[in-house]
């Protein structure tokens, strides 16, 4: 039988610097969108892809974290003596969602650094890696279609968006060869957030990746890159190129609707497009956007 994986990496030790004051006291991937913390929607798509063993790498800020996918006695049992089973359904949803592990990544030296520090949980298995500042829309598949070809081509996955080029050196860019599937590309090499001009393709990656574990024996040995961190494009990008022990890197392109949390614009958008969508606020929200949006230049 083929090996099932069912670890999720998340990492969630970043300072949140672009949210100050929000983050002063709280993990940006607490800040709600709609009425979830960010990182409660990663927490689903993982466990949606079959991935119930979720590690979170944290930072000094994991309080929130933790409480947040814990019990609560004092909130269930109010909820409970006033019969307010709906409230405390949602309560219990995200207690009882996932088995959430933590690590701490002790200084925050890049993405690749806050992978590497999984290795000791993960093991020798291949792993889902979700960045909390992208969600991807429940309605659309990305994290089981990259499942699927990770067990297909015993190989690492990335998911690709296509951007704007004018926006491509905010991400991490690959450049690719044709498979026989229209929706997979194979990976020839990967740059970290090239300079404005320069992308090698209009190819973002986003923050999802399921990966071979071989990623942690390149990982200890990458060096600094852009901007003086660990970055896990770094190591990815040589393990493009060295198929024969890692398995090469191929890449999904996902054609479906993903939200940016990341910076406070993007984090707008979607709480808005979320909203929208939602049966118990869209109907009411709605035909208000469209009045507010009249009231605009
Ligand atoms: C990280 C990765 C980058 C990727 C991006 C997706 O960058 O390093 O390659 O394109 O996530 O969101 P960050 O946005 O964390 O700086």
């Amino acid at each position: 039988m083929a090996f099932q994986i069912t670890k999720a990496v998340i990492p969630a030790a970043g300072l949140g610097t672009r949210f100050l004051p929000a983050t002063k006291a709280m993990p940006k991937e607490m800040l709600p969108v709609v009425d979830k913390p960010a990182i409660q929607y990663v927490v689903e798509e993982a466990v949606a892809a079959g991935l119930t063993d979720v590690l979170m790498i944290t930072g000094r800020n994991k309080n929130a974290l933790e409480n947040h996918f814990d019990r609560v006695g004092e909130l269930e049992a109010t909820l409970e003596r006033k019969g307010d089973t709906e409230r405390l359904q949602k309560v219990n949803f995200s207690t009882d969602l996932a088995e959430v592990h933590y690590v701490r990544q002790g200084a925050p030296l890049g993405l690749g650094h806050a992978v590497l520090r999984a290795k000791m949980h993960v093991g020798r298995e291949p792993f889902a890696v979700l960045l909390g500042d992208d969600i991807i829309d429940s309605r659309d598949v990305l994290l089981s279609r990259m499942i699927q070809e990770q067990a297909k081509r015993n190989a690492s996955i990335i998911a690709l968006l296509e951007v704007d080029p004018s926006v491509a050196h905010m991400y991490g860019v690959a450049t690719v060869e044709e498979t026989d599937d229209p929706d997979v590309v194979r990976i020839t090499g990967m740059v970290e957030k090239p300079a404005p001009g320069t992308a090698p393709s209009n190819l973002a990656i986003i923050g999802r990746y399921v990966l071979r574990p071989e990623v942690f024996d390149v990982l200890e040995h990458t060096p600094p890159g852009k901007g003086g961190e660990i970055q896990l494009t770094d190591a990815l990008e040589k393990m493009a190129g060295a198929p024969e022990w890692t398995g090469g890197v191929f890449g999904v392109v996902f054609r479906g609707r993903r939200y940016d949390t990341g910076d406070r614009l993007d984090y707008i958008k979607a709480i808005v497009q979320l909203a929208v969508d939602r049966e118990d606020l869209g109907p009411d929200l709605r035909p208000w956007l469209k009045d507010f949006a009249n009231t605009l230049e």
